[in-house]
């Protein structure tokens, strides 16, 4: 099978990118990225020469490359983790993920009605659901929990999920959704929580916790994201959406604490600052559906999860200098140069 794997050079793309290659070595991989700011090609270096893969520098949102790509490759499946991925920056400058996001999923899924396909599968998140309250610990997501979102980001991922329902009930597109939870590992671009704090605290920088650091995230190894993404595609219903996270809520303060004990740093790095615009209190998935109907499970427990993703960044230092050297200067400078210290 050829498959197609839109931002493919970012953090859960590429990671999935290797899981493909290593798990189905019969299938070719056609990685499609832009290569913005986030877009990485030395994380794929170890695959570019390798015959069944193929890199495509290009915009999911060029109609002309999008087809032109098909018409030669011929895919059978489409896996889109390309987007505009963090909050923050949706904060800022909403209509790049406008762009992205929204218009390039229904470029793709133009795409795949144009030249057939065996499946359309939209990677998406569990921000879609909004928040939850911080005192109803009972609640979770569930596939039917109504979409109710609160940044641009978590909009702009909820407009694609409904263009991808409308392509398969209108079009009969054979599609799937995953609705992820907050991912961690190797290749996650230091804008984000854990990576950030990790790559800061070996600066001996302060570690900005927004506002008092009690919003609850639910943390997934990217491993197994990428496994759940695999039965999906493979497994999965069409037209069925499939939640994936793995029980595993944390406090961001306890986080950022747990990574200045592994690497033996002060907690009075800790900063706490003026809080994130709209900031989410609580996501929590309930697995229930992909747990039932495709077997998945999380493996990867956090402890041992993070404690390899620390050890990863501690021995690719050379990965995360070359991004943090560059325009991310700029963006830590604006988002964090003036932002009000609390007390
Ligand atoms: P990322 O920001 O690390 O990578 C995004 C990749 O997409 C980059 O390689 C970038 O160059 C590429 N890209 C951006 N715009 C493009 C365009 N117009 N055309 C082609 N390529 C483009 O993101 P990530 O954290 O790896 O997230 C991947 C997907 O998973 C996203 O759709 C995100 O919404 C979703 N998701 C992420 C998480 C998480 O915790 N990171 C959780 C759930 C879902
Ligand atoms: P992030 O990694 O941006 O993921 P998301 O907002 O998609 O969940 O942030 C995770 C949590 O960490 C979120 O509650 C915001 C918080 N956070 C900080 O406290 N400080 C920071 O510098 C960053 C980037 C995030």
């Amino acid at each position: 099978m050829t498959i197609i794997v839109t931002g493919g050079a970012g953090f859960i793309g590429s990671n999935f990118v290797f899981h493909m290659l290593k798990n189905h070595p019969e299938d070719r991989i056609i990685c499609l990225d832009k290569l913005t700011y986030a877009g990485n090609l030395s994380t794929l270096a170890p695959v570019m020469n390798q015959s069944n893969f193929r890199f495509v520098k290009d915009d999911i949102c060029d109609r002309e490359a999008v087809y032109r790509l098909f018409e030669e490759e011929h895919p059978d499946i489409v896996v889109n983790f390309a987007a505009e991925s963090h909050v923050d920056r949706s904060i800022e400058t909403p209509e790049i993920f406008l762009q992205t996001n929204i218009i390039g999923t229904a470029v793709l899924m133009d795409a795949c009605r144009k030249y057939g396909i065996r499946r359309y599968h939209q990677v998406s998140t569990d921000e879609v659901y909004g928040d939850l309250p911080l005192d109803r610990p009972d609640l979770f997501f569930t596939e039917e929990t109504p979409i109710h979102t609160s940044s641009p980001y978590s909009s702009s991922k909820a407009s694609a999920d409904l263009l991808v329902m409308a392509y398969h009930r209108t079009y009969e597109l054979p599609v799937t959704i995953s609705r992820c939870s907050n991912n961690y590992g190797p290749y996650h671009f230091p804008e984000k929580l854990i990576p950030l704090m990790i790559v800061n605290a070996l600066h001996d920088k302060p570690l900005p916790v927004y506002g008092e650091g009690l919003n609850v995230r639910d943390w997934l190894y990217v491993e197994d994201h990428c496994k759940a993404i695999d039965l999906v595609i493979h497994n999965g219903r069409v037209g069925e959406v499939y939640n994936i996270g793995g029980h595993n809520e944390m406090r961001n303060i306890d986080i950022v604490k747990l990574i200045c004990n592994a690497l033996g740093k002060p907690e009075s790095l800790i900063t706490h600052v003026a809080d994130r615009k709209g900031h989410d209190m609580r996501y929590a998935i309930d697995p229930t559906k992909i747990h039932n109907e495709l077997g998945w499970l999380p493996e990867t427990k956090f402890a041992d999860g993070i404690e390899q993703t620390i050890d990863w960044y501690l021995h690719h230092q050379e990965w995360w200098e070359t991004i943090i050297s560059g325009e991310y200067q700029n963006y830590y400078d604006k988002m964090y140069g003036n932002r009000a210290v609390l007390v």
